[in-house]
C-alpha cells in the first residue's frame, strides 16, 4: 500500500519534515508534581527573604518539593503514565524513552532505564539527555528525528527534576527560584495528522559558568572539602542569566516562527520556560506577543528546569487553553547555555 503525503499548510520544507506518509504528532501529554507545597512564607523562615521580594522579582508564590523517598524516576514515571493514558497506549508500544534531567537518580545507570523498568516498557530503548531547562524541547526534536527517519513509531519524552536535592537552602539568591516535578509527552507517527512543525536548538558553552553545579563530576569529585565548600549545589549569576535568557528565547522563537512562515499573532498559545515572570514578560514584549497569548504557571511551581514546559503544556491542554488545531509555540532557555523553540500544530 502506498502512503499518501502528509497535508501541510506550510510551504517551507523546514517547517515540516514532510516525508511521504509520516507526521510526528504529540498524541498524549501528562504531568506530575509532588504533593508538598513550599510557600514564600515558608522560605521566609529558612533564609533572609520576603514574599514581597520573591513575588516582585520572580512572580513565584509557591513550589513543590518531592518527598525523601520520591526520586526523579518516580516523578518521571507518574508523568509518563498520565501521558500514556492520554495517548491511549500501553508500555509495550513504546519504542524509545528519553528522559531530560539534570537531577538523575544516579550518575548511572540512566534515569530513562529506571523509568523503563518501572513502566514495564520492555521493548523500548532508553537514554537520558542533559540540556538543563531546554531538555524537553531537545527531547521533542530528537523524538521527531527518530520518527521521521522511520526508526521508531512511538517515543516517550519526559522532562523530570528533583531540583530540591541540588539547591543550597542557605543561599537566598537561588533557593527561592526552583521546584520539583515532571512533564511527559507521547510522540507518534500519525500520517495526515497535526504535529510538531519545527524545533530549533542552540547552545553556547563559552557561558557554561553562568549556571552550573561545580562539584560531583570528574573535574571535582566529591570530597569532604568539596562538600564543605558547598560545590554540590547549583550556582548562578542571576543578572547575566537573565539577560542571556531574554535574548536567546526571543531569537529562538523568531527562528521557529520564520521556519514555519508564521507571525507571532497567528500563535494561539505561547508556552515559555517557567523560570521567572519578568523573563516571560520581557520575551513577550520583544516578540510583540499579547499577554493573553502567554501561558504562565510559574507562580505555582517555580522553575522546574527540564520539566517546566512539559508541566505547563499539560496544564494548558487540560484547562482548554490549547485546543485541536491550535498553533502552540514552546520556547526555553537553560544552563549550558542552551535554548530552543518548537512550533506544534495541536
Ligand atoms: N530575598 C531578598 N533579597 C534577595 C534575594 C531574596 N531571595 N535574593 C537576592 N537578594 C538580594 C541580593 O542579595 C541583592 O542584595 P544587595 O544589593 O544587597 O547585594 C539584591 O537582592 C538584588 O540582587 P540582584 O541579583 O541584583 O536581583 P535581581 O533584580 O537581578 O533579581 C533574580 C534576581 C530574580 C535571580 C534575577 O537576576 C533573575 O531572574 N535571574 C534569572 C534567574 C533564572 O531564571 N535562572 C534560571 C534560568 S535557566 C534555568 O532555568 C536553569
Amino acid at each position: 500500500m502506498t502512503a499518501s503525503p502528509s497535508k501541510s499548510r506550510f510551504k517551507n520544507p523546514r517547517a515540516r519534515y514532510n516525508f511521504v506518509g509520516r507526521t510526528c504528532s504529540v498524541t498524549g501529554v501528562g504531568a506530575y508534581v509532588p504533593r508538598r507545597i513550599l510557600t514564600n512564607a515558608d522560605l521566609e523562615k529558612l533564609v533572609d527573604t520576603t514574599d514581597e521580594w520573591i513575588t516582585t522579582r520572580t512572580g513565584i508564590k509557591e513550589r513543590r518539593i518531592a518527598a525523601d523517598h520520591e526520586h526523579t524516576s518516580d516523578l518521571a514515571t507518574e508523568a509518563a503514565r498520565r501521558a500514556m493514558q492520554d495517548a491511549g497506549i500501553t508500555a509495550e508500544q513504546i519504542d524509545l524513552i528519553i528522559v531530560a534531567t539534570i537531577t538523575p537518580d544516579m550518575f548511572f545507570p540512566s534515569t530513562a532505564c529506571l523509568v523503563q523498568a518501572k513502566l514495564g516498557a520492555h521493548r523500548a530503548a532508553a537514554f537520558d539527555l542533559e540540556a538543563a531547562c531546554s531538555g524537553y524541547i531537545y527531547g521533542l526534536e530528537i523524538a521527531q528525528q527518530f520518527i521521521m527517519s522511520r526508526t521508531y513509531d512511538t517515543v516517550l519524552v519526559i522532562g523530570a527534576e528533583k531540583l530540591s536535592t541540588i539547591i543550597d537552602w542557605k543561599d537566598r539568591n537561588t533557593c527561592v527560584l526552583f521546584g520539583d516535578g515532571a512533564g511527559a509527552a507521547i510522540l507518534q507517527n500519525r500520517p495526515q495528522s497535526h504535529g510538531l512543525l519545527t524545533a530549533v536548538m542552540g547552545s553556547d558553552g563559552l557561558k557554561a559558568d553562568l549556571l552550573c553545579m561545580p562539584g560531583g563530576g570528574s573535574r571535582c569529585p566529591a570530597t569532604a572539602q568539596s562538600v564543605a565548600a558547598r560545590l554540590h549545589f547549583l550556582q548562578m549569576d542571576g543578572r547575566e542569566t537573565y539577560k542571556n535568557a531574554v535574548q536567546a528565547m526571543q531569537t529562538a522563537a523568531r527562528e521557529a516562527l520564520q521556519r514555519c512562515e508564521l507571525a507571532i499573532h497567528q500563535i494561539h498559545c505561547i508556552i515559555p520556560h517557567q523560570a521567572n515572570q519578568r523573563i516571560i514578560d520581557a520575551v513577550a514584549d520583544r516578540l510583540g506577543a499579547k499577554p493573553e497569548q502567554m501561558f504562565v504557571n510559574v507562580n505555582k511551581y517555580g522553575n522546574t528546569s527540564a520539566a517546566s514546559v512539559g508541566i505547563a503544556l499539560d496544564e494548558a491542554v487540560r484547562c482548554g487553553r490549547v485546543r485541536r488545531g491550535d498553533l502552540v509555540l514552546l520556547v526555553v532557555f537553560g544552563a549550558g547555555l542552551t535554548w530552543g523553540a518548537a512550533v506544534i500544530e495541536w
